[in-house]
């Protein structure tokens, strides 16, 4: 036997010895747990079906990643579908968003909004931009509120450093205002230079005097940074009415501890409501008081359910006077998002923007303060058709949360309560943390509103009017049952305030 033979033998003993080795560590481990799985009492499938019955765990895990990439359709996942998410993708990398052949949409479906195209579109030269619109008109310091898509509260702590930054720098280019969350002012926030929101959690992180009492002390320093422009006090958020806010003790870093006055490492649960706002005119008051202290106008954000208290509200303010008004109301849907809630909260809790705006803005003007409080709404409005929605039932501006998550990046991992979000955008770990680019990030914010804002124009157009802010209910159209659609302006038959009495009857523009 020649000498290379010697070795081809020699290697191949070796090889199966090895492989021999392997199949008995695999057989021995397969023993170790299905002995594991046997002995233990804590779960019945891993007892009666041992080392097969842990497929079932790491299937289920696996599952939804599965069903997202392979086989769940365009139009059928929660809360985003993927034509919605690749539609924000798109346009926040600013590419081609058309699509080809047809609508993979099934028009029939209950809910189904359809605009109401005019004969005689409106012509690009006919257009008109947004223009900006004033927020509080008699504080000390009105804000003239450039953008009609805006980005809604998001707590620094819920969201990672980068995401915050990059927000920041987006919405300063972009020309919308960023709202802070009810986590305080972090250097982040104010880093870009853009327009800011800040908002008054329960807890009061930020404008805390230390035994959870708002500070007029503190209320002034974050009034005099300029870029705060706005108040917003939280009354409740659409994912969790009636609970505050939730920040696992995994991610309370001492960066964050130390934004919001409390220790690191602990839970960070805010009260479920203010300690101090238990009724209308605990709500006035406040108001008042924010609006005194800072000289910049003060709204207040909540998601209806009971909705008689509106009409107490609004009574109450017209007899004090115009003055006492809240200068916005931040309206948020039951369907919102959140960094972490109760499942029992956020899937059955409060009711939905469909009823409640139509409802919020009827009221507004039946009791005369519809030109006195702009209507801020939030909740799923990602898209040009949403936000085309919202501005048609009455709404002045538009926020989104989750929307601009999608523009940093976000894949809709589930995962904003655990600080392992894949994206970067809801975890304070550093590793993932690197995937977020700061610049690139931010320049998709901007390339995001851009987008919206010219494409809800598109559909102004279409229906006929100059620009997005005049679109009126009749300009939509709902279906309901047997795929019929119906007019919005049946379906809430808005209160005359005589601004759009003729427009409604014209057989251009009314279906
Ligand atoms: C990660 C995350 C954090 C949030 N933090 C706050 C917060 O601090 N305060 C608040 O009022 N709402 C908070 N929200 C709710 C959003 O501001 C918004 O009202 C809601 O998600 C609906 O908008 P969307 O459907 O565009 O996300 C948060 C939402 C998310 C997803």
């Amino acid at each position: 036997m020649s000498a290379m033979s010697m070795h081809i033998m020699s290697a191949l003993e070796y090889f199966s010895y090895a492989f021999l080795f392997v199949i008995g560590l695999i057989v021995a481990i397969i023993i170790v747990l299905y002995t594991i799985d046997v002995m233990q009492t804590g779960h019945a499938i891993r007892r009666n079906y041992p080392f097969i019955g842990r497929f079932r765990y790491i299937f289920e895990h696996l599952g939804g990643f599965f069903r997202q990439y392979f086989f769940a359709m365009d139009r059928e996942e929660l809360p985003f579908n993927r034509a919605e998410r690749s539609w924000v993708y798109r346009a926040s990398k600013n590419v081609d968003n058309t699509v080809a052949f047809g609508s993979t949409r099934d028009l029939r479906l209950n809910g189904t909004v359809m605009f109401v195209n005019c004969p005689f579109p409106t012509l690009e030269v006919d257009a008109a931009s947004v223009e900006p619109m004033v927020i509080g008109p008699n504080c000390k310091h009105p804000f003239k509120a450039r953008s009609l898509f805006n980005i809604s509260a998001m707590s620094f702590g819920a969201l990672s450093v980068p995401a915050v930054r990059a927000l920041s720098k987006g919405a300063a280019v972009a020309g919308c205002w960023l709202n802070t969350g009810e986590g305080g002012l972090s250097p982040y926030h104010l880093e870009g230079g853009a327009d800011l929101i800040f908002q008054i959690g329960t807890a009061k992180y930020g404008v805390n005097n230390g035994a959870g009492e708002l500070s007029d002390e503190k209320l002034h320093a974050v009034a005099a940074h300029n870029q705060v422009k706005m108040f917003e006090i939280k009354l409740s958020q659409g994912a969790k009415p009636g609970k505050g806010g939730i920040l696992p003790a995994i991610k309370v870093t001492p960066l964050i501890a130390d934004i919001r006055g409390i220790p690191s490492y602990q839970d960070s649960i805010s009260p479920n409501r203010h300690p101090d706002i238990d009724s209308i005119d605990d709500l006035l008051a406040m108001i008042h008081r924010v609006r005194l202290a800072t000289g910049k106008p003060v709204g207040f954000k909540a998601v209806i359910g009971a909705y008689g208290w509106l009409d107490t509200l609004f009574t109450a303010i017209r007899e004090r006077g115009d003055e006492w008004a809240p200068d916005f109301i931040t309206l948020d849907s039951a369907d919102g998002g959140t960094g972490a809630a109760p499942m029992s909260l956020i899937d059955n809790m409060g009711l939905p923007l469909r009823e409640t705006l139509p409802l919020l803005v009827d009221k507004l003007v039946a009791h005369g303060l519809r030109d006195r409080i702009r209507v801020i709404a939030s909740g799923k409005l990602v898209t040009p058709t949403e936000v085309a929605w919202a501005l048609c039932v009455g709404a002045d501006f538009i926020n989104s949360a989750r929307g601009f998550m999608l523009a940093l990046g976000c894949v809709q991992a589930l995962r904003c309560n655990k600080n392992t979000c894949p994206a970067g955008i809801t975890t304070h770990n550093p590793k993932l943390q690197r995937g977020l680019d700061v610049q690139k990030k931010a320049i998709r914010v901007q390339h995001y509103v851009d987008n919206i804002v010219h494409e809800v124009g598109m559909i102004a157009h279409s229906c006929g009017v100059p620009e997005p802010r005049h679109l009126k209910r009749y300009h939509a159209r709902i279906v309901v049952e047997n795929g019929r659609s119906v007019s919005l302006h049946d379906l809430y038959p808005p209160i005359n305030d005589g601004s759009d009495v003729d427009l409604a009857h014209d057989p251009l523009v009314r279906a």
